[in-house]
Formats: C-alpha cells, structure tokens, sequence
C-alpha cells in the first residue's frame, strides 16, 4: 500500500532569493533544493552526510544538505556553490581551484568550494591544518586532496594568478573545461533530466546467490496504480545477456529465476518522482530461494561446489599465461630464493558520483544522457540489448563524476533504455550509495603465490607466479585482468626465467572489472615486497637490487618484447635517490629515541603497458575549420577528470601550429564525434592523443595548401585567417569556398591503431606499443602498540615520455597516489557489510601525506611527441612502497592488504613486538 503524505510549505532564502518549497515529511534539504528549486549545484554523492558533496553553507555555516530535513530550513540563509563564487573569497577560490587544478572530475567542488568560503569569511590566511580541518567532511576520490589544500591557501594569500602557459606542448595549460566544474555549472548524470521526467528504479536480488519467482504483477499495478511500467527480463527486446568482452557476455540485464550476485537486477518500476521517492521495494513481489553461496576462490574452486556458469568447471572463467626462458631451472640453480603468498581485496572505485542518467526517444531515435567511460561499448550494448540498429541510439555523454574503471561497463543505462522506450517519455534514475556499491564492478580480490630467485650478486635469475584472482559472478573486465597479469607480474625488471599464470574465478562476489591497474596493483604487492626480502637476504641497498635490475633500453620483456628507446624505470629509480637517502637517515635518527613509534621508507616500483593487450584499438579524431577561420576539434574521448579534453586538445593545436585557446571544443556525442575508443588502460593521451596530431598535421598540410606555403610556415586562423611565410602575409578567403553539411571548408579525420602483436601459446610477442614507468618511495611511522600507520610522506617519479601538461601529470599521480595509500592501509569491501562510504573507508584529507611528484621524460618512440600514458601506473607503486616501509620501519613482513590494524598487529607480533 502506498503510504499517506502530508506536505510541509518551508520559506527561505537562496543565495539571497526568497524561495519556499512544499516538501514531504522528512524530505532532505538536498533534495528539495535539487528537484523543487533547480540548485543542481548541489551534488548528492551518498545521502548519509558521508561524503560531504552536498555541503551548503545554513547561516554561514557548512552542513550535509543531505541529513537537514527541509523544514528545519525554515526562515534560514542557505548558499550554494553558485551563490558563493560571486563573493570576493568565491572568486579567489574559483581563479585559485583552476590555477592549481584542483578539480579534476569536479563532482567533490562545490562541496569543496562552499566549506573553503565559510573558512575563509572566518580566517583571512588560513593554515594547512586549518584547512584541512575545515574540508575535512567532503571527500575527493580524484585529487588526493593537496591541490586543493594548495588552491585554498593561495586564495587566502591572494595568490591566484595562474603560472604562465602558452598552451604549447609541454606547458601547465589551464584545464580548458575547468570553469563549470569550479562555479557549480557542470552537469552530471543526475543534473541533466528535464523537468517532469519519471523515475526508475530498479528491483535487486539480497541475496548473493538465489532462485526467484515473480508474484502477481497485475495486482502490484493495482495496488500502486501510479506505477507506469514494470520491467522484467519479458521485456528485453535484443539480448538480455551482455558482456564487455566477446565470448564473455555472462551478465543479464534482469535475472531469470536465478541470480548470482547480492545486488544482481530482477526487474524495475518507473513512476513520477514524488510516488518513486516514497515507495518501498519490499512491496514489490518476489519470492526469493536462498542458495548457498561462494564467496572465495578457494570456495568456488572447492570440489562439490556449485558451477556458477555452464561450462567453466571448478568456476574458472578463463586464465592468462606468460613463459620466458626456463624458471624452475633458474629458482634451482639461484643463490637465494624467496616465496611468499600474498591476498588482496575487493577495492571499490567510490567515485563520489553514483551512476546516473536519464534517456529519451527523439524522432524515433533513443537519446541516452549519463556518466560513462565508454560512449561507443554503451551504445554497442544497448543496441544488442533493445535489437536496435546502432545510428537508431545516440549516447551524450555528461560531465562523469570519477570513473577509474568501472564505469566502463553500463549500470543505468539499459534499463533507462527499455523504459523509455516502451513510455516514450524521458526517464531518469540515480543510483543510492548502496545501489552503486553493490552492484557496480570491483578490483578483484587476488591470491597469489610467488617465488623470486638471485645469484649471489644481487641478479634476478628466475620468477615463478601463480594468481587466481576472483572475478565475481561475471566476467566484466576479468579476462583482460588475467591477461594482463602475466605480462606485468615481472615487475619493470630483467627476468630472462620467467612462468606467470593467472586465471579468473566465478563467485558468488559482486563482478570484478577494470580498477586502475587492470590487476598490475595487485601483482606489484607481491613482487616489490619479495624483492626487498631477497635484497635485504643478499645484503643489499633495496634500491640499489632493482637499479641493478631495472629493465633497460634494448633488453627484452618476459614477452620477449625488445624496446629500443623509451625504457624509464631506471630513470624514476635514480631520481628517488637522493630521497631514499634523506628519508632513511630521518628515519633512523628517529627510531634511534626508542619508543612505540617506529618510522621507515620503503619503495615501490611498477610498470603499465598503454592500451588494449594485442587487440585492435584504435582512436579517431575529426577536425574542421569554418569559413570564420575558427577551428573546430571534435574529441569524443570521455574526460572523466583526469584531462583528456586538455591534453588532446594542446596536441592537435601543437601539429596545426595554432594556440589551443582559440580552438572550438565538441565533445562527448555519438552523433558528432568519432569513436575515440574508451577512456581506459591509459590510452588516451597516446591512442586519442596520436590520432589528434595525425588530424592537426592533415588540417594543417590542407591549409598550407591553400596558399602553397612551405611546411614551417605560421598559420594564424580565427578572424582575419591567414598564413605567413618568408614571401609574407597570404589571406586564406575561407568565406569564399564551399562549405559541407556541417560548415567546413575543411575537415579531417585522422585514425590512429597502436603497433602491437598477438601473443604466441608461450605470451611472447608485442603486447603493448608502450609501457610507462613509475617508482614510489613511502616514509611512515607505525604506532607499534596499536598497530596503526601513519604515512608521512610520498614520493612519486613518473616516466611519462614527455609531459604534454605537467600540472595535469601531477593531479594523475597524487590521485593514483592516494587510492594506492587507501588500498594498501584501509580500502576492503566486503559484500553485504561495507556497501556505504560510513563502513568502506577511503582515504580523506588527513590520511594523505604531502606528495612530491617527480616527472621523468624518456621519449616514447610511438607516443604523441613523445608521451606514453600514465593514468594506470600513478597508483601501482604506492601500496607496496607503503608495504615495505611498514616492514623497514619494525620489522613485520606483511602478505595482505588492507594493513588494517589487526593485520599489523598480528604481523609486528610474529616480528618480536609485544
Ligand atoms: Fe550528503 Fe554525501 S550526499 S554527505
Ligand atoms: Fe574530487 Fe573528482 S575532483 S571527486
């Protein structure tokens, strides 16, 4: 039965407007000022007053939007992101958040910008403790918080004067797309829904492993006669069953009498807002048979276990395999020999925006709106999903609130689809906190074991890895993990006697897909971690083992691969010197006092192959110039705060020869932008980025043609468009030539494929075109009584090839970096316990140190001016860094992430401690 509803009038003011709203009972300030006054400023990240996303200021002071009942607000001052830029202070902080770049995606700023007004109307100059405290409720999942700490200091100074940029490769451009996100304009997943739009919900299994049947459908409609439409698996048109990679298209979109997941779809609802935001999805019916699960590898490998899908005996979805040389043969014949077996988490993404979208139909055609990585795979998906031809779907992307992998596969987008469809009518939904945490992919949990081998003079002499890494109940992206795996397990190291397995395990977990690193990050823990053991066995400086080891230029991979130029690790390495000394002596003159508190440095070290693994994958760009001579870029890679709509753009106007600044940006629209793949695998800067250049190279011979001018040439385009040579000023009399049907005189489109191989049955041939480099050096101090760790500082070196933005390159490591600090000491989700942002920590400004990043530039032989891609490996070294130097500092060696304090505790008393 639907529930009674009495609503309340409250008056207020906003941002200096009387408004006053009728709201239910109970209603959320946040969601009053969203859905009734159209402040879609104010961003709604969990609903539990964990993240902070919908800070407002009540009366001056910060408060969670999302806990103050909308009648509480009553005759008070409320001020969003919008009211407050237009203050002095407001205007500082937006000039000072772009200058420093501490937006990245931007979901997170204007809670951000509103907590830093209220700090800085009470405190003119304000401290980094002081500002840390002040913004300490609101969490950023993309920035690893110092450049935001940075932007409020320097708005308190007055100092917000942006460093100078030509624009040019290789300068500090300001991100081209950074205004909206700073003055509370940008539009996400749940901002764009017209007015009136019905909501969907969607019905979903508690149970993680279960048989359902359907009740009586005809009477729930009667009983709910608001309810516009009720979808089930009945009512998927094309395929019910989809899947990021061919031959694994394993999830349904709703159940079918059986689920595998605790989170899993079993059909959906869709009715006004009003009726949907009372209604209790108990009352839907459905009969549920509890099945017992498998939550665990070693459960679902178990002999008698149930097969969670047909075909993959003892759960196995599919395995990964790299042989190199002879590695028993090298661990027999070694001096020194380390093993270990190492565990890993689930790690949920805890983008602080869930997923969301609203989809219509246009003149026959569905319109989907909603965050994604992936616009091209969301319709390829949809068009299976609804039997629909792919130019019958267009995908507008919106602005995404952090992404980081998961939001690669679809979550609301089929069945927005369905529903607007059958209704014809625009249909929104926004997942819940829970929803998104349940349902949505995660890293895969690993179990690994490995042996590493050494002569007695500190050379590596062979590697064995083995690594079952749990993928959940479907496969999403856990092919490419146990691909993947093999290939990296090595480390950027010389390893001529090398076997890697890994293979993916169905469960009965939430679907492992694509997080940052594709399964490197766990791989890295174990391999950093006995490289330090077996240094520390030879008697060696552990940074001085992996400088001896270090891949170098002309030396080949464990796939064989040779690469001639480019090869970096050695690089970061050497630039973390002087740092692992300093901070070695800090540490031990410290520990020299005695006492509970132990510190020590560790390092870590990874590498990342860019782009898909030895499959197709290419990127397109279009390009054209008008008769007006402005040009236009079309970038349909999704910029999901990490740049790309910066870095592609300061490409092309490099190969064109013009400033970046006068280039006209459409982005993110299936209909007017070509496939630039998807934004993953730290593939755009080089994949985007190559087919970027190859269409300003085209633009421009096409312009220099006009005029016969020479290659070196200056183009000046924009009113008065022209070209200058040694013979002079030659106009371009665009407006007298033919224009096509969207307005060029010109255009080009350029595609660019990166040169890799298929892998032979040993793993051997050309995976990747590049690799990125990085190595990480962690100081922490551990409270040996409690078993806590505090880390103190970071140091992150970077081979990037060349950095096409070195301020864009900073805010990807110190975001990488921070998720690698909540992996390796507080991130664990566990399925129907941690399924909110209260229980699932993620690091918050208090928990991430200062970061120094250093940039390193060995030149790429196939990057864009040299660039390699870097998104992957700014989190691959953290944890094991981090790892390390809990060990460096008291002597506990540890096999599993998170360190949590029992964890350490454990591990410090196997070590002598107390
Ligand atoms: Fe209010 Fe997260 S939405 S605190
Ligand atoms: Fe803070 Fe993305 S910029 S969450």
């Amino acid at each position: 039965m639907d529930k009674p509803n009495a609503i309340t009038r409250t008056g207020f003011t906003l941002n200096g407007r009387a408004v006053s709203v009728d709201a239910d009972p109970g209603e959320r300030l946040s969601q009053s000022l969203r859905e009734r006054l159209d402040a879609r400023d104010v961003k709604i990240g969990c609903n539990a007053g964990d993240c902070g996303a919908c800070t407002v200021l009540v009366d001056g002071a910060p408060v969670c939007a999302c806990l103050m009942p909308t009648a509480q607000a009553e005759g008070v001052q409320v001020e969003t992101v919008k009211g407050v830029v237009a203050s002095d202070e407001g205007q500082r902080l937006v000039q000072a958040f772009q200058a420093h770049q501490a937006a990245q995606c931007g979901i997170c700023t204007p809670g951000m910008m509103v907590s830093a007004v209220a700090l800085l109307r009470a405190q003119a100059r304000p401290g980094v403790a002081e500002i840390e405290d002040a913004l300490g409720g609101v969490l950023c999942r993309c920035t690893g918080y110092r450049k935001i700490v940075d932007a409020v200091a320097a708005a308190g100074l007055g100092d917000v004067t942006p460093a100078p940029a030509s624009g040019a490769v290789g300068t500090p451009l300001m991100r081209l797309d950074g205004q909206p996100k700073v003055d509370g304009r940008e539009r996400f997943g749940d901002d764009v829904a017209p007015e009136g739009a019905l909501v969907l919900r969607v019905i979903r299994s508690p149970h993680f492993h279960a048989r359902f049947t359907l009740g009586d459908l005809d009477g729930f409609r009667a009983a709910h006669p608001w309810v516009r439409l009720v979808l089930t698996a009945a009512d998927v048109p094309g395929r019910n069953n989809y899947g990021v990679i061919p031959g694994f298209e394993d999830q349904a979109v709703f159940g079918e009498g059986y689920v595998r997941f605790r989170g899993e779809a079993v059909a959906a609802i869709v009715g006004p807002a009003d009726e949907m935001a009372r209604f209790d999805p108990a009352e839907f019916p459905v009969t549920w048979e509890d099945l017992p699960p498998v939550l665990t590898v070693d459960e679902a490998m178990a002999e008698g276990a149930p097969q969670l899908h047909e075909g993959h005996a003892q759960n196995v979805m599919t395995g990964g395999f790299v042989k190199h040389g002879e590695a028993e043969a090298a661990l027999a014949r070694a001096d020194v020999v380390v093993e270990g077996d190492f565990a890993t988490s689930f790690v949920e993404h805890a983008y602080i925006e869930p997923e969301a979208g609203f989809a219509e139909m246009v003149d026959g055609r569905l319109h989907m709106h909603a965050c994604t990585q992936a616009p091209v795979m969301d319709q390829e998906m949809l068009a299976g999903a609804l039997a629909m031809p792919m130019d019958r779907i267009r995908i507008v992307p919106t602005a995404t609130g952090g992404g980081f992998g998961s939001k690669l596969d679809v979550s609301v987008q089929p069945y927005l689809a369905l529903a607007a469809l059958k209704l014809g009518q625009p249909v929104r939904m926004a997942y819940s906190r829970i929803e998104s945490m349940q349902s949505t992919t995660k890293r895969h949990p690993a179990q690994i074991s490995l042996a590493v081998g050494a002569t007695r003079d500190g050379v590596i002499s062979g590697m064995r890895f083995e690594g079952l890494f749990n993928t959940g109940a479907y496969a999403s992206w856990g092919p490419t993990v146990a691909n993947r795996v093999p290939i990296h397990a090595s480390g950027p190291y010389r390893v001529r006697d090398y076997l890697a397995r890994a293979q993916g395990i169905y469960t009965n977990g939430p679907p492992a897909g694509a997080f940052r690193g594709f399964g490197v990050p766990q791989s890295a823990i174990a391999a950093e971690l006995l490289l330090d053991e077996l240094a520390e066995k030879l008697g060696m400086d552990a940074l001085e083992f992996r400088l001896k080891n270090a891949l170098t230029n002309g030396e080949p991979t464990v796939c064989g691969q040779v690469f001639e130029k480019g090869v970096g690790i050695g690089a970061c390495l050497e630039a973390l010197r002087p740092h692992w000394q300093a901070l070695g002596a800090e540490c031990a003159a410290f520990n020299r006092n005695g006492g509970v508190l132990r510190r020590g440095v560790g390092i870590g070290a990874g590498w990342y192959g860019c782009g898909n693994t030895s499959l197709p994958n290419p990127s397109t760009i279009k390009a054209g110039l008008r008769a007006d001579g402005t040009v236009v870029l079309h970038q349909g890679a999704a910029d999901i705060g990490q740049g790309s709509n910066t870095v592609i753009t300061q490409i092309f106007a490099q190969a064109l020869g013009v400033d970046p600044a006068g280039i006209r940006l459409v982005g993110g629209d299936t209909d007017v932008t070509p496939d630039a793949g998807k934004t993953s695998a730290s593939r755009q800067t080089f994949v985007t980025g190559n087919a970027a250049r190859l269409a300003g190279l085209a633009l421009r011979r096409q312009v220099l043609a006009l005029v016969n001018a020479p290659e070196d040439a200056v183009l000046r385009l924009g009113e008065g468009a022209c070209v200058e040579d040694g013979g002079g000023r030659h106009a371009l009399r665009l407006e007298q030539m033919d224009q096509d049907g969207e307005g060029y005189v010109l255009r080009v489109a350029e595609t660019y494929d990166p040169p890799t191989e298929p892998l032979d049955e040993n793993g051997q041939g050309v995976p990747y075109a590049q690799f990125g480099y990085a190595a990480h050096l962690a100081m922490v101090e551990v409270d040996t009584a409690l078993g806590t760790t505090r880390v103190l500082r970071l140091v992150a070196a970077h081979d990037v090839g060349q950095a096409i933005n070195p301020l864009l390159v900073e805010g990807q490591v110190q975001g990488g970096v921070a998720q690698g600090l909540g992996m390796a000491l507080m991130e664990e989700f566990l399925p129907g316990r941690t399924e909110n942002l209260h229980d699932y920590l993620i690091p918050t400004f208090g928990d991430v140190p200062p970061i120094d990043t250093l940039i390193i530039e060995e030149e790429d032989a196939h990057g864009p001016y040299g660039a390699k891609g870097l998104g992957e490996h700014a989190l691959i070294p953290t944890a094991p860094a981090i790892l390390n130097a809990i060990t460096r500092a008291t002597g506990a060696r540890l096999r599993q992430v998170p360190v949590t304090p029992a964890r350490l505790r454990a591990a410090l008393k196997a070590a002598g401690h107390g």
